[in-house]
């Protein structure tokens, strides 16, 4: 089936907090900041963006389900849940798009916890360590992907 092309952009627990959360860490940058960045990158290649924060588990998996039906990709931080959830793993795995794992910070330089992702695995790849700059490249890759493989409607 062929995809609109529209990205779905789809943020865990505690990243409505982006600015305010261990800005040391995280950056002073805010959610809303994201969601412009990966809007205005996606405009440029005629994407639209749907966009959607939870802090809740379950949640996020109805919205990879959503995704699946109305979106030719995902660019996806699952946050604390990345290194917890196989639900979330799961459901990346029931859907058949792309989906790009972003982290703010550098996991791997992190707690020994969050060196595990449970969905890296089953996602076309991870993007980590770049700060917020990390959603706009995940877009310039997943854009890329789907155009090369002609998902999207033209
Ligand atoms: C994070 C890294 C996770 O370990 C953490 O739980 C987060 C944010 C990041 O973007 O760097 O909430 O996903």
């Amino acid at each position: 089936m062929m995809a609109a092309k529209r990205l779905f952009l789809i943020n865990g627990p505690n990243l409505n907090m982006l600015g305010k959360r261990e800005p040391g860490t995280y950056g002073n940058a805010s959610l809303a900041d994201v969601v412009k960045l990966v809007k205005d990158t996606a405009w440029e290649y005629g994407y639209e963006v749907e966009e959607f924060q939870s802090n809740h588990e379950g949640d996020l998996v109805d919205q990879l389900h959503k995704a699946d039906m109305q979106a030719a990709g995902v660019i996806m931080n699952p946050a604390a849940y990345t290194h917890t959830s196989i639900a979330l793993r799961d459901a990346v795995s029931a859907i058949s798009l792309p989906v790009v794992e972003v982290h703010i910070s550098n996991i791997h330089a992190r707690e020994p916890f969050r060196h595990q992702s449970m969905l890296a695995p089953v996602s076309q790849g991870q993007i980590v360590g770049f700060g917020i700059d990390g959603y706009r490249l995940a877009a310039l890759a997943i854009i890329k992907k789907i155009e090369s493989e002609g998902r999207h409607e033209k």
